[in-house]
């Protein structure tokens, strides 16, 4: 017999037929009652012992935890909350599950519990919806760009460039520490190391995606990247997933169409294929607002929230007009923001960002045309000679979801920014090959992934929506 999944079971009408399903025991309630999931879907299926013709030593083998596999006949449900149960006529303990010492027991676990048991929490309901609407989020983001004409690159992991400028890298070294072999100034002599140079691993795919724009014309990467900053908030992981189209002869304009199409496809898509996971998130999310103070409950529901990003253009301000904004804003005037705003060419802290999207527009916000001081070396100058064609995609409750710009494609103003920086030309030689031959217009963004399922999962904390979250002072697992 063909085992079948609790999802196809309960979409089921095909009564009295003899069915296999295998899954974990989620309850076992009145000696009788097993709450049966396999991940396949949020929803349990009901299976029903016949007790009295059960041998009671593995009834009692029947525990949270366990792996079982069932063989019964699929009935129309008697009970409340089911349409179809399986009433069990053969019952195998696949692996026992000790209920003393099974951490994730029938009960509500707070997630900081969770996190530390993070193998097990995927067997929990939120965390299996939660890895549901991730999963579908990413096979979203390849049927967009495939169905728009992108292909898909792979972009280095290890890399000997900087691609934000930040310095925020991880070192890929196979020297032993305190053993590395020095040169005569007596610093490290990365010559000597396994690649010859000095290697870490990438902030961004950014760099070599751009050379492949310049060549496939619409392209993305989809990969993981790494930022050594000790940033221990609930947006921030040292290991993160990015997506970073890259397209030729776009402008800033045409990449702030693409990003909002983009992230309106996949949100879409989330709500035609995730309807299950989002009403359960959705009325997890209800949950824990009403225990915050009335102030800071959002007006929307969940999935309000994402059909109002769907439905509604994303407010496109350029930086100036935003720094007026902020600077006639009633937290500013109060001094109520930790960095007050006082003059243009600030940056921008997330407070302000959150301030924008969630008080201000109260709508996803397009924020354009950055300070060059501080933005990276890469985005193209504009004429006025002191902003760049960047943009970020700011959203209510997350703050940046994307960084991006148009790229500088002179070659001249290149090298110029990158002296101005301390950029060595023969770290780069081959990103500035791209401006000498065949140069062109090109723009592109990078988006955090776990940014957009927090967002979609309605989730407040970023070591949530990945499996096994890397921070600061945390690789367990
Ligand atoms: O703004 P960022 O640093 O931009 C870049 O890396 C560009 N090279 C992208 C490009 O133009 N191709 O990062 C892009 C996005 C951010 O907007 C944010 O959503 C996410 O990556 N991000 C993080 N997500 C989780 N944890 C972190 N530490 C993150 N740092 C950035
Ligand atoms: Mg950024």
């Amino acid at each position: 017999m063909t085992t079948s999944s609790v999802k196809e079971l309960l979409s089921s009408d095909q009564f009295l037929q003899e069915v296999c399903v295998k899954g974990w025991v989620r309850t076992f309630r009145s000696n009788r009652f097993i709450a049966l999931n396999d991940g396949s879907t949020i929803k349990n299926i009901q299976c029903v012992v016949d007790f009295e013709n059960t041998d009671e030593a593995l009834l009692k083998r029947i525990t949270t935890g366990a792996a079982v596999a069932i063989k019964g006949t699929l009935v129309e449900s008697q009970g409340k909350g089911q349409s179809v149960e399986v009433q069990v006529n053969n019952l195998e303990i696949l692996g026992d599950s000790n209920p003393d010492e099974y951490p994730i027991q029938p009960r509500k676990h707070g997630f900081e519990f969770l996190r530390k048991n993070a193998h097990l929490r995927v067997r929990t309901n939120t965390f299996s919806a939660v890895m549901r609407v991730r999963s579908a989020l990413s096979f979203a983001v390849h049927q967009y760009f495939q169905q728009n004409g992108f292909y898909y690159v792979n972009t280095p992991i290890i890399t000997g460039s900087d691609a934000e400028g930040a310095g925020e890298m991880f070192k890929v070294t196979n020297f032993e520490p305190n053993k590395a072999p020095l040169n005569e100034e007596g610093e490290v002599d990365y010559g000597q190391d396994f690649f010859g140079k000095q290697t870490n691993l990438t902030v961004s795919g950014q760099l070599e995606a751009e050379t492949y724009a310049m060549g496939l014309g619409k392209v993305y990467t989809f990969g993981p990247t790494f930022r050594a900053e000790n940033s221990n908030t609930t947006r921030h992981l040292a290991e993160f997933w990015m997506i970073e189209p890259e397209v030729a002869f776009y402008d800033l304009d045409a990449n702030m169409d693409l990003s909002e199409d983009f992230i309106k496809y996949v949100l879409q898509y989330v709500l035609d294929n995730c309807k299950d996971d989002l009403e359960f998130l959705e009325n997890r999310l209800l949950q824990e607002e009403k225990t915050k103070p009335q102030a800071e409950r959002s007006e929307m529901s969940l999935i309000e929230k994402l059909k109002f990003v769907v439905d509604n253009n994303f407010k496109r301000v350029s930086y100036t007009e935003a720094i007026d904004i902020l600077r006639n804003s009633k937290p500013n005037k109060k001094k109520k923001f930790q960095f007050p705003i006082n003059e243009w060419g600030a940056d921008l802290q997330s407070e302000h960002e959150r301030y924008l999207v969630e008080k201000h527009f109260k709508c996803p916000v397009i924020l354009f045309d950055y300070p060059a001081k501080i933005k990276a070396f890469y985005m193209r100058l504009n004429d006025d000679g002191k902003t760049v064609r960047a943009m970020d995609v700011l959203f209510p409750g997350i703050g940046e979801m994307v960084g991006g710009a148009q790229r500088e494609e002179r070659l001249d103003v290149l090298k110029e920014k990158m002296a101005a920086l301390d950029i060595p030309e023969e770290e780069l030689w081959w990103y500035l090959d791209t401006r000498k031959f065949g140069t062109a217009v090109h723009s592109g963004f990078g988006l955090g992934f776990e940014r957009l399922v927090l967002f979609t999962t309605g989730m407040s904390n970023i070591r949530d929506v990945i499996p096994f979250p890397r921070t600061p002072q945390n690789a367990e697992f």
